[in-house]
């Protein structure tokens, strides 16, 4: 059996890169094909650094472009190389054009496709991500959910044959990367332990619309001003673009309560600046999964999330984008005790998921 695993921007090669590994160790003739969705060093080369990966048997070269361009261009590429290296299943991993391109290519050569990351759900349907892992999820022979509820999610669609509950592939990333020194990054940037707040904003529906983006960095100046912590906030290029143009980067960059860091922190640093961070704000699905785990408070800058367990758990809190709510979620979240145990699974996801699909 011959299988490809597709990736194509930073999430995918953070929660794939142990899973990709893994694939080749067992036999180097299965393929790992980059989308080239994700292109500059420290959305993409620094991440593959990190996890040592080899590089990709085909590198696709797709770049930036309209969601149907880019979807449109990942399904061209990828059908003749699923046609010439006679693949017999593909992996993907959870929501982005590069997944939805690669499954649906897949599908119509009726090539199995297993999702990794599968069952989650916003019920937010303006989200380019919510449409894609519906769609996704039912193209796919093979499911890997995280956790029961993306279970339930799935059943509620009628999807329920070759499901399995696994894990988040996350929990390998994380312990992968949290096995190295934890202070060296905190020295790196001079911060202290609980001495900030970590933030990132990137997704379509802050940064596209410019109203929302005002009020959240207007939320940032009034922390600034309110507690005495620092705001790191790692600088997504899609967010920079924005910014720029509204003549809003330098405002930030040059306020001594804020600690911009652009380009974004390597995943490692992103793991350990969210580990001793007392809070981290963020509109990321990885990064709610990720703090969970790592034991910090998250405030989510959506009004919904695909990750209902970390609310659940009380790990998480939604604020939406609106000013005043923010600051209230932090002093409530601030006040609130931190234990939890999170939900994600334990160390060995990747593995179980490529034991189950070589094995089907
Ligand atoms: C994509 C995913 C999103 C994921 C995010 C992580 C989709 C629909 N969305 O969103 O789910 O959370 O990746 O980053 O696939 N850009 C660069 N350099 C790069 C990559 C992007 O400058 O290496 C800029 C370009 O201006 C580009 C914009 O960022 O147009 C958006 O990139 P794109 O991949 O379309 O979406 P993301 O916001 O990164």
């Amino acid at each position: 059996m011959k299988v490809a695993v597709i990736v194509g921007t930073r999430p995918e090669l953070i929660k794939m890169g142990v899973l990709i590994k893994e694939v080749k160790k067992r036999n180097s003739h299965h393929l790992f094909i980059h989308s080239g969705q994700h292109y500059d060093y420290h959305m993409d080369g620094m991440v593959t650094d990190s996890f040592k990966l080899p590089p990709p048997d085909y590198h696709l070269g797709i770049g930036s472009g309209s969601h149907a361009a880019t979807t449109a261009a990942i399904m061209q590429q990828l059908e003749s190389i699923l046609l010439k290296e006679k693949v017999d299943k593909v992996i993907v991993h959870g929501d982005t054009n590069t997944t939805l391109g690669a499954s649906l290519a897949a599908a119509k050569l009726n090539i199995e496709v297993a999702h990794v990351e599968a069952g989650l759900r916003s019920n937010d349907r303006s989200m380019p991500e919510e449409v894609n892992r519906i769609l996704v999820d039912h193209a796919s022979s093979h499911l890997f959910c995280p956790t029961k509820a993306a279970v339930t999610n799935l059943q509620a669609e009628g999807i329920t044959e070759n499901v399995h509950l696994v894990g988040q592939t996350i929990v390998d990333a994380v312990s992968t990367i949290l096995s190295a020194d934890l202070y060296a990054v905190l020295d790196k940037f001079k911060l202290v332990k609980d001495g900030y707040f970590f933030l990132t904003v990137h997704r379509q529906e802050n940064t596209d619309n410019i109203d929302r983006l005002r009020s959240i960095l207007s939320a940032v100046t009034n922390l600034t001003q309110l507690y005495p912590h620092k705001i790191v906030i790692a600088m997504h290029p899609r967010t920079k673009k924005v910014l720029q143009q509204n003549d809003m980067f330098d405002t930030l960059a040059i306020n001594s309560s804020i600690l911009l860091l652009d380009p974004p922190p390597n995943f490692y640093e992103t793991i350990h600046l969210q580990k001793h961070a007392k809070l981290v704000l963020t509109d990321s699905g990885g990064l709610q999964e990720e703090s969970c785990i790592l034991g910090t408070a998250c405030i989510t800058l959506r009004e919904n999330t695909e990750r209902p367990e970390t609310l659940q758990c009380g790990a998480n809190r939604l604020a939406g984008y609106k000013t005043n709510i923010i600051l209230e979620a932090v002093a409530t979240s601030l006040n609130a005790p931190v234990s939890w145990v999170h939900p994600y699974g334990t160390f060995g996801v990747s593995s179980t998921i490529v034991d189950i699909l070589l094995e089907s």
